[in-house]
């Protein structure tokens, strides 16, 4: 979910609601927005995207239906007319968890009086014991979430005589889970209280104004200083300043940064859809992210990442956990890691590796891939990880997340602000990360492959042009790609690194076109899939470098196999590669490159297959349905 606050001199309603604009990457379940002004609030909320909310607050749509008054826009204590300014407001956007995402169950929730509002992401484990303590208390609870409960403690503590932070105190202690929330009260007017427990809150200070936010996205139109919030802390927000304490009261010591990038950097800059404009930005993303780190004698140097050469040299296993797409940069980088540094390398799905008593010792790296820094069930892992005494290095793309916060190194990708759900920059320069770490490892253990090593040192620093020669290749795939907006299914092969790379396709093709795609190790498709193949399938498939025959040959005999059986064969081969030519319906070009840097260039057609293929099935790439870019719940 994405969560917005600000307190200030401008129109509340406005920056509230082109902060959850741009956060609206987060959730677009529903959204809603408190806005407080002369001793009233005025609660909006609607299901669906953002623009219902603003269409509401138009005026243009009576709150719908059976909500209607009860959850459509309510206003407390005062005459009913709406507040279109106010000196503060909230705001959010919705992934939902807990009840269906309807008008009703939208944030902000409110208390029985309407004088407290509050939104809230992440979930709150002990709800059901709490809504029942306060029905039996005699308070009516109008929605399914767990986040009303907290809205209603508020208003008990408040009722007693304490202030809206310190109620805010008082009740977190009482809170099990993982939450942000964010509050507003109609008898504190110029304040907007936050709390955060594991899921992300961040400060933008401003002058005169201040703001809150689970991503600076939200606020850097307007400032690029911002605070972390830590664990167990809460944030009082007024015009004039910010105050942090711990849950217990006591002041907390903040840590401001400077935010690095600006706005345009969280703009669409001409491009239909976030998604085409993170693709284009993919040579950037990578030069971006080995800029520096590739010293003018050839060696690497990641001295940032905050392990010591000899922590590393002592490492005996390597365990790495991510989820999604990032798990995918994870399933390549195993193939680099042991042929590079022969060290064993096992790769896990996030949410399932504290689940299975996995064997760590003080020389297990664990490395946590994420792009936000904020899945939760990645953090979850890194804190497995460190408790059984392992080192955690985090990949991580969203500067001063949780998850590099709680690591004991990390090395950012710098592929600047991923806005699209479907990961695309952010997966490249991933998997540049991986390399370069496997790399380092080598050059610092010492490693067979060590003329290997230092040739692929170099060839890494030409992969910026090598993207940006397959961008310039790609209008064929668009065209095959609306071609085939009819189909139902598509499959993908490869073989090696290809393999991952296939799964990856294949997500991307679920993810945006919603449509039944599968990924498969091709020389798994005998034992089973084989049977999946019929008349005019589409299958991808993606074949090896020649510079490895050994895996180049095996996979032609699969595009046979296949064809001979009917497929319609859609075939990424390498520029030169004449051996596929007789067996491809559909031959996509990509540059030769040696085949563990293969997958920074075989999948860029992919996501440009999937992306236009979805836009020509009608969907908002940028927002697929029951997704969120940035997942905080397990
Ligand atoms: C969500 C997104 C995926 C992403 C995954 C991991 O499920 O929809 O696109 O790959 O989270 O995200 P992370 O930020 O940890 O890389």
């Amino acid at each position: 979910c994405g969560i917005v606050g600000y307190v200030g001199s401008q129109p509340a309603l406005d920056v509230v609601i082109e902060g959850l604009s741009r956060l609206e990457y987060r959730g677009y379940d529903s959204a809603g927005t408190a806005i407080s002004a002369d001793g009233k609030l005025t609660v909006t909320k609607r299901a669906g995207k953002l623009a219902n909310l603003r269409e509401a607050l138009a005026g243009t749509v009576p709150p719908g239906g059976e909500e209607a008054g009860s959850a459509g826009r309510t206003d407390a204590g005062g005459s009913g007319e709406r507040t279109e300014t106010g000196v503060s407001g909230i705001g959010h956007t919705r992934w939902a968890t807990h009840g269906p995402p309807n008008d009703r169950n939208a944030h902000p929730h409110t208390d029985c009086t309407g004088a407290v509002a509050v939104v809230h992401n992440g979930i709150i484990e002990n709800f059901a014991a709490l809504r029942l303590e306060l029905e039996r208390r005699g308070h009516e609870l109008s929605s399914d979430t767990d986040t009303e409960a907290v809205a209603h403690l508020l208003e008990e503590e408040v009722a007693k005589g304490a202030s809206l932070a310190d109620a805010m105190r008082r009740v977190c202690l009482r809170l099990e889970g993982a939450f942000t929330l964010v509050a507003v009260y109609s008898g504190e007017p110029d304040l907007v209280v936050g709390a955060r427990r594991n899921s992300p809150l961040v400060v933008g200070v401003g002058a005169g104004e201040n703001f809150l936010a689970s991503d600076v996205a939200a606020f850097i139109a307007h400032t690029r200083d911002a605070i972390e919030l830590g664990q167990d802390q809460v944030v009082e927000l007024r015009p004039s300043g910010v105050t942090v304490t711990g849950f217990d009261g006591r002041p907390a010591e903040v840590k401001e940064y400077h935010v690095d990038w600006d706005v345009s950097a969280a703009e669409k800059g001409g491009h239909d859809y976030f998604m085409l404009k993170e693709i284009a930005e993919q040579p950037r993303a990578v030069a971006e992210t080995l800029l520096g780190r590739i010293g003018t004698d050839g060696r690497l140097s990641l001295d940032e990442m905050r392990l010591t050469d000899d922590e590393l040299r002592d490492i005996d296993k390597i365990i790495i956990v991510a989820c999604g797409t990032a798990y995918h940069a994870g399933l390549i980088a195993k193939y680099a890691i042991e042929h590079w540094t022969q060290l064993p390398c096992e790769v896990e799905l996030a949410s399932e590796f504290r689940y299975r008593d996995p064997i760590l010792t003080r020389s297990t790296l664990v490395i946590a891939i994420s792009q936000s820094g904020e899945t939760m069930d990645t953090l979850m892992a890194v804190r497995h990880a460190r408790e059984q005494r392992a080192s955690v290095l985090g990949i991580c793309n969203v500067n001063g997340s949780t998850i590099p916060r709680e690591c004991d190194g990390v090395l950012y990708t710098h592929a600047g602000p991923e806005i699209a759900v479907a990961s695309t920059k952010a997966f490249l320069t991933q998997l540049v990360a991986v390399y370069l770490i496997a790399l380092y490892l080598a050059q610092v253990r010492g490693t067979k492959w060590g003329d290997e090593v230092f040739a692929m040192i170099q060839l890494l620093g030409t992969m910026p042009q090598k993207v940006e020669q397959v961008l310039e290749t790609v209008e064929p795939v668009r065209e095959l790609a609306r071609s085939l907006a009819g189909e139902r299914c598509v499959l993908f092969l490869g073989r090696h690194v290809g393999f991952p790379v296939a799964l990856e396709g294949a997500l991307k093709l679920k993810e945006l076109a919603y449509m039944h795609a599968e990924g498969f190790a091709a020389g798994e498709l005998k034992h089973g899939p084989i049977a999946l193949i019929e008349q005019n399938l589409p299958v991808v498939v993606i074949v090896p470098s020649r510079a490895r025959p050994i895996l180049h040959d095996k996979i032609v005999s699969n595009i046979q196999e296949i064809r001979a059986r009917g497929a319609r064969t859609i075939v990424i081969a390498e520029d030169g590669d004449d051996a596929v030519v007789p067996y491809a319906d559909t031959l996509i070009r990509v540059p030769a490159v040696p085949t563990l840097l293969q997958p920074l260039v075989a999948t860029v057609p992919l996501q440009v297959f999937a992306c236009e293929l979805a836009t020509a099935r009608g969907h908002d790439v940028d927002q697929p349905r029951n997704l969120a870019k940035s997942v905080t719940v397990e």
